[in-house]
């Protein structure tokens, strides 16, 4: 997969799958899936470091984390996230850490929003750096928001986001990730876009789907948002399997002589 097979799978009406992923023994286990795509998102600062927002990711932590992935993930297209402010200080700062995340192995980078950050945008796709955008829900404004609420009920919002929408096709973006917004916008927009449309929590309307690698696997007890579906129930799988370490400890019966060296 590369940023054409995107558009090529929107061409050919076929689904795209991506999910996130932050570390190399996961990256190690999608490499034998057949998803689609890869994010280094920078959810890593909430799913792997316990902030409560994205706003503590830094340059540095997403450089450690796409490498981590880039070395686990062999043939998997990656995309990382530019974080809280990266790429709003100006068009050099921007490239600057657009050049570390491409470095660290990443084949295209996301960002959130478009107004204020066109030249970014433009310039990145120009220099042969695939931009994914990101619009309805941009995690990085959840203050201006005053939480992480559904975005574009609204018919003034709405039409914002599909204004958005379309000035990021303009500007060279190969796909948009649109994060909670009503199913009925998301599927506007797909049909407005000749580019793919990744939803997540946008409805079945859009050109592929991505979820927190964490959630999919059903590891989160604390957070159960509407749109993410547990494919598997990774919590109560991993406690079942440390009760059974513990009680095995405890009775003795581990190691047992074969798991022992003589
Ligand atoms: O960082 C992230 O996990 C994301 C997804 C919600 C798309 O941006």
């Amino acid at each position: 997969m590369c940023s054409t097979d995107f558009l090529r799978a929107k061409i050919e009406r076929r689904k795209l799958s991506m999910v996130t992923c932050y570390d190399y023994t996961f990256a190690r286990l999608l490499s034998k899936s057949a998803i689609d795509g890869i994010l280094v998102g920078d959810s890593a600062a909430m799913v792997m470091h316990g902030h409560s927002s994205t706003l503590s990711m830094t340059v540095e932590l997403a450089r450690l984390h796409t490498e981590a992935v880039v070395r686990g993930a062999a043939g998997k297209f990656v995309v990382a996230d530019m974080p809280f402010l990266s790429f709003r200080k100006g068009l050099a700062a921007a490239l600057e850490c657009a050049q570390v995340l491409m470095r660290a192995g990443a084949h295209a980078v996301k960002l959130e929003g478009v107004d204020g950050h066109e030249d970014v945008i433009q310039r990145m796709a120009q220099s042969g750096i695939p931009v994914m955008g990101h619009l309805g829900l941009q995690p990085q404004s959840v203050h201006a928001y005053g939480g992480f609420r559904v975005q574009g009920r609204s018919d003034d919002s709405a039409r914002e986001i599909l204004r958005q929408a379309t000035v990021l096709e303009e500007l060279g973006a190969f796909a948009v990730v649109l994060e909670c917004v009503p199913a009925i916008l998301a599927q506007q927009i797909t049909q407005a876009l000749q580019i793919p449309t990744i939803g997540i929590g946008a409805g079945g309307g859009c050109d592929g789907q991505i979820l927190v690698l964490q959630d999919l696997l059903g590891m989160n007890m604390d957070f159960h948002p509407k749109f993410a579906r547990s494919f598997v129930d990774g919590a109560g799988s991993v406690l079942d399997a440390l009760a059974h370490f513990d009680e095995a400890v405890k009775a003795g019966a581990f190691p047992a002589p074969e798991e022992s060296y003589s």
